[in-house]
């Protein structure tokens, strides 16, 4: 079951986020980004199975550079490891991707490995003029067009301070 998240799975997401990378810092993303204006309730989404979160993904509010656009960032998304292979992240992107249409989001970028993402849809973003934040050329930056008629921003892309190291 996929669900937004609640007041009181901070802890499991926390776990579930740690598990899934290996290192707390995607957790901490998550947890700072709870209370910054990147926030966006709606999409913070848990995978829940028998009462256990299993899974969680957030889309979060950045902007494009220099038009100060708001744009729609996915990440992070974790899977518990016992549990991946199952089908639990691509119905997290799924849901992540149909929450963020209904917000009227017209994209949603992230950076990730491509072999996965491009069965969502996900292009490279670069030739499309949409460019990631200043040192992260080395990372596919890509992106999903959510409404063939909308026009995608063109720029760089400025994540959430949550995100810095
Ligand atoms: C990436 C992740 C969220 C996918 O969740 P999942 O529930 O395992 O994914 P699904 O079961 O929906 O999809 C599994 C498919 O994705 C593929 N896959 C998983 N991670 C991948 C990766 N990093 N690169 C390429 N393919 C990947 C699997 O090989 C499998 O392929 P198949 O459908 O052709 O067999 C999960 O593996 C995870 O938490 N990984 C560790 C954290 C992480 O790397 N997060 C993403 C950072 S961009």
């Amino acid at each position: 079951m996929i669900r937004t998240e609640r007041a009181g799975d901070e802890v499991a997401i926390r776990a579930v986020e740690t598990a899934a990378f290996g290192i707390d810092r995607d957790a901490q993303i998550v947890d700072d980004l709870r209370g910054s204006d990147a926030y966006i309730p709606e999409l913070s989404l848990v995978a829940e199975d028998g009462g256990a979160v299993v899974g969680h993904v957030i889309v979060s509010r950045g902007h494009v550079e220099p038009s100060g656009e708001p744009i729609f960032l996915l990440g992070p998304i974790g899977v518990v490891p016992e549990r991946q292979g199952e089908g639990i992240g691509s119905t997290l992107v799924d849901a992540a991707l149909a929450g963020a249409r209904r917000l009227g989001a017209p994209c949603v970028a992230l950076v990730g490995d491509p072999a996965y993402y491009e069965r969502f849809g996900f292009l490279q973003a670069e030739p499309l003029g949409l460019l990631p934040p200043a040192g992260w050329r080395s990372r596919p930056f890509q992106v999903a067009l959510l409404d063939p008629e909308g026009e995608l921003p063109r720029g760089r892309v400025e994540y959430s301070n949550a995100f810095r190291d």
